[in-house]
């Protein structure tokens, strides 16, 4: 049986006051649907870790640096919910724009720091809008916990920031990336790669496998970025954007030498959802 779609913050508030009433814990898997088996990995992991599940999807246009990016992102609702009900979840929260977004909202929620560099570079306002819309499903949820894939990882360290520093009562959880067999991250945005871009989407992983036992051995970043870029050309990337090295948790980057030796993947094949 597919779960309660609810559309509005009204029948959400009510659904889960009833369960707060009765002591159950709500844990939350923020979406913008076109579900696949990465975000089923998150349900799975907030059913075993919460009493009530709500998965949410909202395609959320604050986080879209292009007009077409927007239109074009998959919005496959009923296939959604079909996915979803061998799970179980307890209600699938697919608000209108004008849920989170009523006429006259002029607040944003802004991480510095963590959103300079990497995706944060390269799709200006765009981490601006994953706090925002974070912050409103977190405190409309009233979630105790929030589930994240790791695949974006950036993503991941700044929505735990912003949950820290506001003192939201949502803890944020990290789950581990789920990949295709070829390697690359399972991502909604996978099925509008076109088939030679898609052809050379996993070298992503390897390469970028690869520069970390590399550099983990010891030697220096200059050529293994170097190595790296070229590799990834030679794999079919052909327009690169960043190749950059930071600590887990975003505090300590390492000075790289000058030039556009840069790389990112083909659109869509990982990184800034
Ligand atoms: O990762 C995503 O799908 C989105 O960035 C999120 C967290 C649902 C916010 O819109």
């Amino acid at each position: 049986m597919t779960a309660p779609i609810l559309r509005t913050k009204a029948a959400l508030r009510d659904a889960v006051q009833g369960w707060k009433a009765a002591g159950e814990s709500v844990g939350v898997v923020p979406t913008m649907g076109a579900l696949h088996a990465g975000h089923l990995s998150l349900v799975e992991a907030a059913k075993a870790g919460c009493d009530r599940v709500i998965v949410t999807i909202f395609v959320n246009p604050k986080q879209f640096n292009t007009a077409s990016d927007l239109e074009n992102y998959p919005r496959t609702e009923v296939a959604d919910a079909e996915k979803l009900a061998p799970y179980a979840v307890d209600a699938i929260y697919v608000p209108g724009a004008e849920e989170i977004y009523p006429e006259g909202f002029a607040t944003s929620v802004l991480v510095s720091g963590l959103t300079d560099g990497l995706c944060g570079s390269h799709r200006p306002g765009h981490f601006d809008g994953v706090t925002t819309v974070c912050a409103k499903l977190f405190l409309q949820t009233l979630a105790d916990r929030a589930y994240f894939g790791e695949k974006d990882y950036q993503q991941l360290q700044v929505v735990t920031r912003m949950a820290r520093d506001l003192d939201l009562l949502t803890e944020v959880i990290g789950c581990p990336t789920v990949r295709e067999a070829d390697g690359l991250a399972l991502s909604s945005r996978n099925v509008l790669l076109p088939p030679g871009t898609r052809a050379a989407a996993p070298a992503l992983n390897r390469v970028l496998r690869q520069v970390a036992e590399r550099l983990a051995e010891g030697e220096s970043l200059g050529p293994v970025r170097f190595q790296a870029e070229a590799a990834l050309r030679e794999a079919g990337f052909s327009e690169l954007e960043y190749i950059e090295l930071r600590s887990a948790d975003g505090s300590r980057h390492w000075n790289t030498p000058p030039g556009p030796l840069a790389c990112s993947p083909p659109p869509g094949s990982a990184g800034c959802g």
